[in-house]
């Protein structure tokens, strides 16, 4: 995790890479720091704390056209100034940021220690300012890059500069980086993802592992493995400024939910034969594995459901964190699709590869273009949700669910009737989003804020949705909420239950209605406050959330007044709701 940025240009560069930097906060935001390169050499600023309190640090802020920043979650060494990046040499001649794990850290330190180098931090990056150091007491600054980098053993996605070059220098591997260009103002930017300088510019530049690229006159780039120079193709992003920006909107997870009647429609925007031709190697497959984490591995398992109900065809559900210890089941005829908000999340990446070592063929839907995730795969699907900035996923979630229904119709060549559900279903979908329900989701947050549990239950296809509703309470108001089939409930969380403990019940109408009515029944015979969220009302509810009647398609709806919940239980318990404790929208650690 961790958001890096680098400008080299003719602007202030503090101005853009502070603005840069709250743009990667959602990445990670226990401290961040700066390092402006000007004729003074390179001066560093660090702060403890959120970048969004940064405007009144910007007077203390060198002035100078390059420099780099870092928003941190921490891994090595706790939250604290000393631990904050930019790290430099002792002689402040070199800067580095880096996202990622130097494996062999402690390695490298202890060498480094012996050969006279001082360390201040407690951090694995730091030993790479001093690894540079080192080698430049024998060769240039870049070479000296070069050859630090071949002794790390790990992730890394770096940014670094030399007070004596007038260069920056970038390299990945196993972490993301997208470099900017903006050739007519010979501006170029380097970050971690392309909403940190979209405002400055929309064309990009990928950057693929094992490569490092210097910001000169013009972006350079070579293969760190044989040193050659690597020709790079330009291509153009078309989010929106305004997508990435939170307009008037007190959070963006409020927007984004309110995004979500144009996200679906955007999600079906899939050409039929690439859906088609999925459809086929998913019928051809022997064995077929949607893999995925968080909030997109719920989305899979709502996908087996799907494919259960829309195609007749059983898929397998893996936690891509687990995936690796299924991997002597696979086959070359093995299928596996991925589902990855940013397509960097390193638990996907690593079941990707423990695949691939099997001949397995990968597909991937995923939101952010160019990312690891899609540009390793045979196939890839984007989302089309343009950039999700708050760390808690919504307008993805319903995205995925969309394409993957698109998927389990093309299954049976069932495709135009699948898109025509999905479009109805985009339009009921702003309903949920209207001013009248979000008051009255605001007015039941405010009765269940100070709840301590909350419990969810849902069956077939709303079991997942039930498990994706109680991770969105979670992450966001830090109440504890857990899901349960309908049916398990009885088999022991029961016990649980007391006079007034909310339960929140999906109850869509499909096969699943009636027994979700009896199991509303015996937990409010116990004492709970059952909150239903279904299209009819029922005596077994004691507060209603009336949802439209979409049955197959019913979880892209149902999830929609959770999470209009869950960022009201956060605000009302005055959280931020964009970024909660621990949590780092792009996990690019295992
Ligand atoms: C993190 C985020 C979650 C997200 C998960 C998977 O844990 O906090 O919100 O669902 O990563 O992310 P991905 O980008 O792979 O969908």
């Amino acid at each position: 995790m961790c958001g890096i940025i680098g400008y080299k240009g003719s602007k202030n560069a503090a101005d853009i890479i502070l603005s840069g930097l709250s743009r990667l906060e959602y990445r990670g935001y226990d401290s961040w720091g700066v390092a402006i390169k000007n004729a003074q050499g390179l001066e560093i600023f660090k702060q403890v704390g959120k970048i969004s309190d940064a405007k009144e640090h910007e007077e203390k802020i060198a002035k100078g056209t390059m420099g780099m920043g870092h928003t941190r979650w921490a891994t090595h060494g706790k939250v604290t100034e000393e631990n904050t990046h930019p790290h430099t040499t002792t002689d402040m001649k070199i800067a580095v940021v880096h996202n990622g794990i130097i494996e062999n850290y402690q390695t490298l330190r202890d060498t480094l220690l012996q050969k006279g180098h001082t360390f201040t931090s407690q951090t694995d990056t730091e030993a790479i300012a001093h690894l540079i150091e080192e080698y430049t007491k024998t060769t240039d600054f870049l070479t000296a890059v070069k050859s630090a980098l071949s002794d790390i053993k790990g992730s890394f996605a770096i940014v670094c500069a030399h007070k004596d070059c007038p260069d920056l220098v970038c390299a990945r591997r196993d972490s993301p980086l997208v470099i900017g260009v903006d050739h007519k103002n010979k501006e170029y930017f380097v970050a971690s993802d392309i909403p940190a300088f979209i405002e400055h510019t929309k064309d990009v530049l990928f950057v693929d592992d094992n490569e490092l690229v210097i910001l000169k006159d013009r972006p350079v780039f070579y293969n760190l493995l044989d040193g050659r120079v690597v020709e790079k193709k330009e291509h153009h992003i078309d989010w929106s400024v305004e997508q990435a920006k939170k307009g008037d909107f007190d959070h963006y997870m409020i927007k984004e939910i309110k995004e979500q009647k144009e996200t679906i429609k955007n999600a079906l925007a899939q050409k039929d034969s690439v859906l088609e031709g999925l459809a086929q190697k998913i019928n051809e497959g022997f064995g077929v594995f949607f893999v995925a984490a968080g909030t997109s591995l719920n989305a899979a398992k709502s996908a087996s459901y799907m494919f259960s109900k829309h195609a007749g065809k059983h898929v397998n559900v893996a936690d891509a964190s687990e995936f690796e210890y299924y991997k002597n089941f696979l086959t070359p005829k093995t299928l596996m699709i991925t589902l990855s908000q940013s397509g960097e999340t390193a638990d996907v990446l690593s079941a990707v590869k423990a695949a691939k070592e099997k001949g397995v063929e990968i597909i991937s839907i995923v939101n952010v273009m160019g990312s690891s995730l899609a540009r390793t795969s045979d196939v890839s699907l984007l989302m089309n949700a343009g950039p999700e900035i708050c760390v808690v996923a919504t307008k993805t979630y319903t995205s995925q669910l969309a394409i993957l229904h698109l998927l389990a119709y093309a299954v049976t060549g069932r495709l135009e009737r699948g898109r025509e559900w999905l479009k109805y279903a985009a339009d009921k979908v702003d309903e949920l989003t209207s001013d009248t329900e979000i008051k009255k989701l605001e007015n039941l947050a405010m009765r269940l804020k100070d709840s301590k549990h909350m419990y969810l239950i849902g069956r077939g296809l709303s079991y997942p949705t039930a498990e994706e509703a109680a991770l969105k309470i979670k992450e966001v108001s830090y109440i504890h909420a857990e899901a349960f089939s309908g049916g398990a409930l009885k088999h022991g969380a029961m016990a649980l239950i007391e006079e007034r403990t909310p339960v929140i019940a999906f109850a869509p109408s499909d096969e699943t209605f009636d027994d979700m009515i009896s199991n509303c029944m015996e937990v409010k015979a116990r004492g709970a406050f059952v909150i239903g969220i279904s299209p009819k009302d029922n005596e077994a509810f004691d507060f209603h959330i009336k949802v439209p009647e979409l049955n197959g398609t019913s979880p892209i709806a149902n999830i929609i007044p959770i999470q209009v919940l869950s960022y009201y239980l956060a605000v009302l318990n005055g959280l931020d709701p964009d970024r909660p404790r621990n949590l780092a929208k792009s996990v690019t650690v295992k």
